[in-house]
């Protein structure tokens, strides 16, 4: 336990926008052109297993050539100042490579598969590596490690406990539209001090600090904010 202000930080698909990756309110229910509801929900995979596979499969592809922007490596620079955790809803691995060291996926990884017969069974993927229904990995069958619409949010609880230690609460990029992951902010302590980075937010929650620009410019005004009201301790 370092004796450092606790931040953590909420993030959502627009952290990544300015890394190349789409965000989902801004298409009109079409995620990279396929409707969400058919490769992103538990319904869509019973249907048709296949597209779903495929559907995350060139997901991984792309994000193989996608590169962690300006406002991941700030937050990782935090680190020296600060305790920072990372709570995302983005399935990329951009926090991971930017250096974070705590981060916790609510929404599951893209570049993992889980065993269909046993969900604490994880397999990490290379970014060109492909599944389909009938991969089979050391024995089970496999699905994406991605919390679809219609299923529970099994690292909700452990979110809800780290949005209880801020000092600071950070939101970045994230429309505040799916929950749970959008009630974080409500768990925070009382007079817990919350700044919300995005250029156009759909909805502004009381007290919070808004900060209307995208992530890399937002990220670099709250740096400054808070490395001048948090001053390094001699
Ligand atoms: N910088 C910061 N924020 C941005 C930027 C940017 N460059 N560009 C867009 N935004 C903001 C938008 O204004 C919007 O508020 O990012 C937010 C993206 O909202 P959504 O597309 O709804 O993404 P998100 O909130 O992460 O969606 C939550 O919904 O589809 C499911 O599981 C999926 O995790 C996802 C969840």
């Amino acid at each position: 336990m370092t004796d450092k202000p606790r931040i953590v930080v909420s993030t959502g698909a627009g952290i990544s926008a300015e890394s190349g990756i789409k965000t989902f309110r801004d298409a009109d229910g079409l995620w990279e052109n396929y409707p969400v509801m058919d490769v992103a929900s538990a319904d869509g995979f019973a249907r048709n297993p296949a597209l779903v596979h495929q559907f995350y499969n060139e997901r991984r592809a792309a994000l193989g050539k996608a590169m962690p922007n300006k406002a991941h490596l700030l937050l990782k620079e935090l680190e020296d100042r600060f305790d920072v955790f990372v709570i995302t809803q983005n399935v990329d691995d951009l926090h991971e490579r930017a250096g974070s060291s705590n981060i916790l996926h609510l929404h599951g990884e893209l570049t993992k598969v889980r065993a269909l017969d046993d969900d604490s069974l994880t397999f990490k993927l290379g970014y060109n590596e492909a599944t389909t229904p009938e991969t089979v990995i050391d024995g089970h069958r496999v699905r994406p490690h991605i919390v679809f619409f219609q299923e529970a949010v099994p690292m909700f609880e452990p979110a809800v406990e780290l949005a209880a230690t801020a000092d600071i609460f950070v939101i970045i990029g994230t429309s505040l539209v799916v929950y749970p992951a959008a009630a974080l902010l409500n768990y925070v302590k009382a007079g817990t001090p919350i700044y919300y980075i995005d250029p156009a937010p759909s909805r502004v929650p009381a007290g919070v600090t808004v900060i209307r620009k995208p992530a890399t410019e937002g990220m670099e005004e709250l740096a400054r904010l808070l490395l001048e009201k948090y001053p390094e301790k001699d």
